[in-house]
């Protein structure tokens, strides 16, 4: 299930960063507070500010023909096994963090 949730964030990453010209996809892990944080980044679009705070909402999609549920099943996954999944704007980017709480 931590297997689907990776591969839903790399998708909507790959779709961030299709009309880049440099696509640069980051994966990281690491410990921090004494808890392991897997983050994945793009150099992508972003989110714009007004909807941040609806992407994790389900059917909610920017994308014609997403159906905007890869996010929410994200979230739910993570929750399920106690963890956090953010979302934290980059300057260029994205980024989501998955904190796995022990
Ligand atoms: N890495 C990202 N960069 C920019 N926008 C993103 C990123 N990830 C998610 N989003 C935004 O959040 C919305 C919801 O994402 P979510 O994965 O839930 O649905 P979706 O990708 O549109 O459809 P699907 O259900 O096929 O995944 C996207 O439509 C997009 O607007
Ligand atoms: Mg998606």
């Amino acid at each position: 299930m931590i297997g689907r949730c990776l591969i839903n964030l790399y998708l909507n990453a790959i779709y961030a960063v299709s009309g880049s010209a440099e696509k640069t996809i980051k994966t990281e892990i690491k410990m921090q507070n004494k808890r392991i944080v897997l983050s994945v980044e793009d150099n992508g679009t972003g989110v714009q500010k007004e909807i941040q705070n609806k992407i994790f909402l389900p059917f909610f999609t920017t994308r014609s023909g997403g159906s905007g549920i890869g996010l929410t099943l994200s979230k739910s996954i993570i929750e399920a096994h106690k963890g956090y999944l953010n979302y934290k704007p980059l300057e260029q980017g994205s980024r989501f963090e998955i904190w796995f709480i022990d």
